[in-house]
């Protein structure tokens, strides 16, 4: 059992870290194989729209992204963290993110190669773990269509300093079981 991990956050040692991280570390500890990426810190373009991947099945752009695509072929589960910003995720996590149409058929059917389970991580400012409801329902809505097995979303609320969330007990504890149940 893969499970690949990507922190969308620019901030090393933030909230959004510790988060994915806490879920990282509970699929380790019922024996999954773990790997982590920080998205910021890769070289990472955005999609250019050239569409080559639509009839050849590879992205054109040789970039950190030519890895990432080996890692999510290879994984069983794939968790995903990104602060809020703006009220949606974060640019580095979008450029991964849009770059994985490469994964998509012309006629919308997947190239991913087998089930793989998919967790989304957030953290944000706001206290309110009910203000980005409708985003965080409609990014597990995107996943699935592109043939993710969506698990469920994860959220840290009121996270400001970076280690806000260390106060935040029961959503660690929550995110560690996401991760051992992967
Ligand atoms: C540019 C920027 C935009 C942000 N936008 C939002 C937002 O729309 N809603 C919100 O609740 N928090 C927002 N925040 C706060 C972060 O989501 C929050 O502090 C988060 O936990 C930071 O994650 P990190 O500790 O991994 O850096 C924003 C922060 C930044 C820097």
């Amino acid at each position: 059992m893969k499970v690949l991990g990507l922190i969308g956050s620019p901030r090393e040692g933030g909230n959004t870290e510790k988060l994915v991280n806490a879920i990282i570390e509970g699929a380790a500890e019922n024996g999954a194989d773990t790997k982590v990426y920080n998205l910021s810190k890769l070289d990472l373009s955005p999609c250019k729209g050239c569409m080559t991947c639509k009839a050849e099945g590879e992205c054109v752009i040789d970039d950190d992204m030519q890895e990432l695509y080996e890692e999510v072929q290879a994984a069983d589960a794939i968790v995903l963290g990104s602060p809020l910003y703006m009220w949606e995720i974060t640019a580095q996590t979008k450029l991964f993110v849009d770059r994985l149409v490469a994964f998509v058929k012309p006629d919308f059917s997947s190239r991913l190669n087998g089930n793989k389970k998919f967790v989304l991580a957030y953290t944000q400012g706001n206290p309110d773990t009910a203000t980005f409801k409708q985003y965080f329902d409609y990014m597990e809505a995107m996943f699935g269509f592109l043939h993710f097995d969506v698990q469920g979303s994860i959220v840290a609320a009121g996270t400001v300093a970076p280690d806000d969330i260390l106060a935040q007990e029961v959503v660690l504890a929550e995110a560690k079981e996401m991760g051992k149940n992967l």
